[in-house]
């Protein structure tokens, strides 16, 4: 007697599942060395099945049509190459706000959301104007999650590679806030002058040598110009804290992206240019990540020991 099954009949045999794909996608990346293969694998399914982000996927098991399968296949095939979920798909979520990332961008960390919370946690009345500078914005991420929690604040994002600027200028777009935010060309502060409320950093900061030995996902994929922090990692702070000292307004706040060891050698530096360390905050790794900066009480803006 022909059997069915209990939940009715089932598809042919040489159909993908979608349980299947996703176990087949999961072993490959695994065998890749993939950290979180079933995660990594899922999204990547949605994607290939063309869902937007959050929508559920099993409503029903159901087969893969022949395209979903070949995108699918051709986005694990990415990912086992060691390219992040977030820049096969293009998109990242910092601080709550959709990001599109692109080559020319740093893919934003979790991390730098301690300078956001620092910063948003420090100005009493969210509703006061604010000018704010984001120096080496990459996708924008830090300034517009600022300015997006600031409703009167304005601000810009400054950057030396042009197609960053361009992917950051988009992001303003999308998000309703580049009536607030204006993207500049510079090598650090060189095309600005002013007396800023705030200001935002999160320079490179590995050292040469430690790049090659990074996740291949960091290492082979995020553009060498966000990480290279020259041979002892500190080369872009020595640049970066003499201009914080020269376009920080006199009761301003700036905050400085550490990497993990450099919180004392970078508030020495900003010592030696009349700027006084007002706070040092752990990410959620208990690794001092955050430099907050002021004015030197007492101390005339600009003036040097
Ligand atoms: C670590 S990434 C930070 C990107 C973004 N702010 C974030 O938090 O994800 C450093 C950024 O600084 C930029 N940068 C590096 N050297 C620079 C320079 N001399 N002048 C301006 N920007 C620079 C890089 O292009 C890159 O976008």
């Amino acid at each position: 007697m022909p059997q069915t099954a209990p939940d009715g009949p089932r598809p042919p045999a040489d159909k993908t599942l979608l349980e299947a794909a996703l176990r087949r996608g999961q072993a490959r990346l695994r065998d890749a060395g993939v950290e979180a293969p079933r995660g990594d694998a899922r999204l990547l399914l949605a994607a290939a099945l063309g869902l937007r982000s959050g929508e559920p996927m099993m409503a029903g098991e159901r087969a893969l049509t022949p395209a979903e399968r070949r995108r699918f296949d051709a986005l694990i095939e990415r990912r086992c190459c060691r390219e992040p979920v977030s820049r096969i798909l293009g998109r990242r979520e910092f601080w709550s706000l959709d990001l599109a990332i692109t080559p020319a961008t740093l893919d934003p960390r979790p991390d730098s959301e301690t300078l956001v919370e620092a910063v948003l946690g420090r100005i009493e009345d969210h509703d006061r104007p604010q000018w704010v500078l984001d120096l080496g914005t990459g996708s924008g991420n830090l300034l517009l999650a600022v300015l997006a929690a600031l409703p009167a604040a304005w601000g810009v994002g400054l950057d030396r590679d042009t197609a960053a600027l361009a992917a950051a200028a988009r992001n303003a777009g999308r998000l309703g806030l580049a009536g607030r935010g204006a993207f500049v060309a510079s090598d650090w502060g060189a095309a600005l002058a002013g007396n800023w409320d705030v200001i935002l950093c999160n320079p490179p900061y590995v050292r040469t040598g430690d790049i090659g030995g990074l996740a291949p996902e960091v290492a082979r994929f995020e553009p060498r110009g966000a990480l290279d922090g020259g041979s002892d990692g500190l080369e872009a702070y020595r640049r970066v804290v003499p201009e914080v000292a020269r376009l920080l307004a006199p009761d301003g706040l700036a905050a400085l992206e550490l990497g993990a060891g450099q919180a004392a050698t970078v508030a020495g530096l900003a010592r030696d240019q009349g700027l006084e360390p007002r706070d040092c905050l752990p990410d959620l790794a208990g690794i001092q990540r955050c430099l907050l900066l002021g004015h030197q009480r007492g101390r005339q803006k600009g003036s040097r020991r």
